[in-house]
């Protein structure tokens, strides 16, 4: 037997630790949204307002329920505070195996016996992170796509010992909150959408690398072929290039493969502080990129 899910700690308070502590709040659940950074707590208020913005303008939720939303959601820089009430806690801090560990085994020893923790994580299978804590049948993967409110789906992975009362637990919460589980039948590093992610973003940096193609015209072909709104390399921006290449590094250290490791031009990118939509620049400008132009799809590069 579980218990029932009505008070959510999330660590991490960046790009997706915040939308994920909104979505929760939107559904009604008390949040912890804990961060070891001051500035990053207060970074996501704006972020969730600008989401409430849009929702609101959809729809999605309603003027008046704006402010018991927020109401909902506790910011905290003290992990033992934000972990101390959780029936479920979603990890999502930096994508590195050792920073997740440590953070595992904290939440292990602060949390009480019953709380289910969850791992964010892009690449990081739970096989990797259970042994950190003492209840390896009360860990998994969940696995969220940003914006998370018009892309409700999350990926639910077991590891060798996650119980099915966990699996089932998890599940009904993610349908309460309006996120559509799906199961990863077997544990496979990228569960089932970020394999197949992967195999297109890395081409697409290789054939950029490789001087075959570039960004833009890589991005056309890849919209009107598969009528999608979003190329590439306009979605690589929007994760986040260094998140992109924390990803990489995952699977090259997993292969050894040097074909795996992150190609130059993302590397060069990082380097010169190009780290996409959040730092104005990637491999577009923002806030106005090239790709939304009305006649983008209309052009070829020279
Ligand atoms: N960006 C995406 O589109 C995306 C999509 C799916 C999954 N993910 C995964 O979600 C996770 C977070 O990604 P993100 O894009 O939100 O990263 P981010 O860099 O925007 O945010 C990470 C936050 O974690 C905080 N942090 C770091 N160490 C911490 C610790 N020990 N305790 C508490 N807070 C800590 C940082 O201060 C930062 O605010 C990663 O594992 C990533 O692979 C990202």
């Amino acid at each position: 037997m579980t218990q029932p899910i009505n008070q959510v700690c999330v660590v991490g308070a960046g790009l997706m630790g915040t939308q994920i502590a909104l979505q929760c709040a939107v559904f009604g659940k008390r949040v912890w949204l804990h961060d070891l950074r001051e500035d990053a707590l207060r970074g996501s208020l704006p972020a969730m307002s600008a989401i409430l913005d849009n929702m609101t303008e959809d729809g999605y939720v309603s003027a008046d329920e704006r402010q018991r939303i927020l109401d909902r959601i506790r910011h905290t820089t003290s992990v033992s505070e934000a972990a101390s009430d959780a029936d479920l806690v979603i990890e999502a801090v930096k994508e590195e195996v050792t920073i997740k560990r440590d953070v595992f085994q904290q939440l292990d020893k602060l949390c009480p016996q019953h709380t289910i923790l969850g791992t964010n994580s892009s690449s990081i299978r739970i096989s990797r992170l259970e042994s950190a804590t003492t209840r390896p049948d009360r860990v998994l993967n969940t696995h969220f796509v940003l914006p998370i409110w018009t892309h409700p789906f999350v990926e639910l992975m077991r590891g060798d010992s996650t119980s099915d009362a966990t699996m089932e637990a998890v599940r009904s919460f993610m349908s309460s909150i309006g996120i559509l589980p799906v199961i990863v039948q077997k544990e496979s590093m990228g569960f089932i959408f970020n394999r197949i992610w992967r195999a297109v973003k890395k081409e697409a940096l290789k054939v950029v690398d490789q001087g075959i193609g570039t960004v833009e015209d890589v991005d056309r072909t890849w919209r009107i072929q598969m009528e999608t709104p979003l190329g590439p390399f306009a979605l690589m921006d929007s994760i986040g290039l260094d998140v992109v290449r924390d990803i990489e590094l995952i699977y090259y250290e997993e292969s050894g493969d040097p074909s795996d490791a992150p190609p130059k031009l993302l590397l060069d990118k990082i380097a010169g502080g190009e780290l996409g939509v959040k730092t104005g620049r990637g491999f577009y400008t923002y806030p106005n990129p090239d790709w939304k132009s009305p006649d983008f799809l209309k052009q070829t590069s020279p």
